[in-house]
């Protein structure tokens, strides 16, 4: 064999080695290498249920369709037996898919609470400046609580939520439901099992993907934080939260930069107009056109209440276009969300974890970087690798990713079981522990506005 020749094959064995070791493995594999949990959803606390948990939705819009989607394939677990809804047209969807009495239907959450208790639970998917009154007043008339996040637009009205929460020892989960993605669950058995030694900081970064920023929150329901909530809350709190979660501590200091650099009147190209459909000059290469992205691509039309017939669609978009905010132009709306915002944290373990969230990217996804004592993580929602530092071992997985779907059902089995066997340690996300990351969030946004370094209160004895 030449000189060249055995070069060559010593390449070859090289790069197939670095193959073996590179080859991408199932949770499974890795759960079985390492010794850990091999369904991370698992739960030998869970039980059948000898009936199912009943319960009155609040709110009959996109997300608390998704919660009710969960008692139609799973009868047995749970009935939405009441509906309330300031929609006509959602109620009676509502009704008619789960045989609904029309005593059960309410047009608006006040009148829930008008008749005495007359089932388990209520789940409150209200817009966010409307979580606040009719969790009380559930919490007030014995009923335990589902409540969409975020909890409530102000530090004052979560806390007051929680002193009621505690006070009356009624269970309130909140729906943070990336705790229940397999990216995030993976990511924290890794992490307690000290597979990478010591947390020592975090990197992470939300890409929210820019057709789905101006959606929600150029033109959409969050597009103004003063009449909903700042997108630190809205959008991120899923973020702080995870974040204290795999830390494990509580958040001590923040400190954020963010604002709206794109979306404003001066970034308005010439020849654009109010609307897209009033004959805009640039709508075609707008790459936030509303007639491409709903009428063209039929994207994102879950907020327009779709006629049932097909051939009703482009008449009743395009009348959404001409009538709503979804048709207005991306630079002349009032919003004032930040389109882009860097938070660091300082947590009181001495972990320090840096958090972007990002609008003017073409993917979704969020990206983790984990830096450990013993070894480090990199995941992108999709796959994941980690090196160790001692045996120069990489080990990478790939995952299916369910982003919120899977997520969405799985909170709601849990808190399904948590209300069934009246025991809010079966859930991962009771206000209790959710409120840390809003605390954190209300923080991060007084510092964006202050330019301070915050401090979280987690306990404070300041009486609300
Ligand atoms: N957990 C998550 O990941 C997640 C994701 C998106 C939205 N959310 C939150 O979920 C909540 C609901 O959001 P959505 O997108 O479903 O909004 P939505 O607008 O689709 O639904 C809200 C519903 O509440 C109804 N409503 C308004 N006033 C009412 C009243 N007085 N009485 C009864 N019903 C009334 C509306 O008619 C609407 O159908 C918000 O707080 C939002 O921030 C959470």
């Amino acid at each position: 064999m030449s000189l060249r020749q055995f070069i060559a094959s010593r390449k070859l064995l090289r790069s197939l080695n670095m193959l073996k070791e590179n080859v991408e493995l199932k949770w499974k594999e890795v759960a079985e290498l390492f010794g850990l949990h091999e369904d991370v959803f698992e739960n030998p606390r869970h039980i059948r249920l000898k009936k199912p948990v009943t319960v009155i939705l609040i709110g009959a819009g996109h997300r608390g369709n998704i919660y009710a989607a969960y008692a139609l394939e799973n009868p047995d677990e749970l009935k939405i037996i009441s509906v309330a809804d300031s929609n006509a047209k959602r109620l009676s969807r509502i009704k008619s898919l789960h045989h609904m009495e029309d005593k059960f239907c309410f047009s608006n959450w006040q009148d829930v609470f008008k008749q005495p208790k007359f089932a388990d639970a209520v789940i409150i998917a209200t817009p966010d400046n409307l979580h606040t009154q009719p969790c009380i007043a559930a919490l007030d008339a014995g009923y335990d609580v589902l409540l969409e996040k975020p909890i409530a637009p102000t530090e004052e009205e979560c806390r007051l939520i929680l002193k009621k929460a505690e006070s009356c020892d009624q269970i309130v989960g909140i729906c943070h439901v990336l705790r229940y993605s397999p990216y995030f669950r993976e990511l924290k058995e890794v992490i307690d099992a000290g597979l990478i030694g010591n947390i020592i900081s975090i990197q992470h970064m939300e890409p929210i993907e820019q057709v789905h920023m101006s959606h929600s929150y150029v033109r959409g329901k969050w597009k103004n934080s003063k009449e909903t909530t700042p997108i630190l809350l809205a959008k991120s709190s899923h973020d702080t939260d995870i974040i204290r979660w795999l830390v494990n501590s509580s958040a001590k200091d923040v400190h954020c930069f963010g604002n709206l650099k794109w979306f404003t009147n001066a970034n308005a190209p010439e020849g654009s107009t109010e609307r897209c459909t009033d004959g805009c000059k640039v709508e075609k290469s707008c790459p936030y056109s509303a007639l491409q992205i709903y009428l063209r691509d039929k994207k994102r039309l879950y907020v327009f209440d779709m006629p049932e017939k097909k051939s009703e669609w482009d008449d009743h978009i395009l009348e959404q276009l001409k009538t709503t905010d979804y048709g207005r132009c991306v630079y002349r709306m009032d919003n004032d969300q930040p389109d882009h915002l860097t938070v660091n944290m300082l947590f009181e373990n001495g972990v320090t974890a840096a958090f972007s969230m990002e609008a003017h990217v073409s993917y979704e996804g969020r990206r983790t970087r984990i830096m450990g004592s013993k070894g480090d993580i990199f995941g992108n929602m999709e796959t994941f690798i980690m090196n160790d530092f001692q045996t120069k071992k990489q080990t990478s997985w790939k995952m299916k990713t369910d982003a919120h779907g899977g997520g969405d059902h799985r909170l709601i089995k849990d808190w399904v079981q948590a209300v069934a066997q009246q025991d809010k340690s079966l859930l991962s996300s009771s206000i209790e522990v959710s409120i840390e990351s809003h605390l954190m969030a209300f923080a991060a946004e007084k510092s964006r506005l202050n330019r301070t370094i915050e401090e979280v209160k987690v306990f404070h004895d300041q009486q609300v």
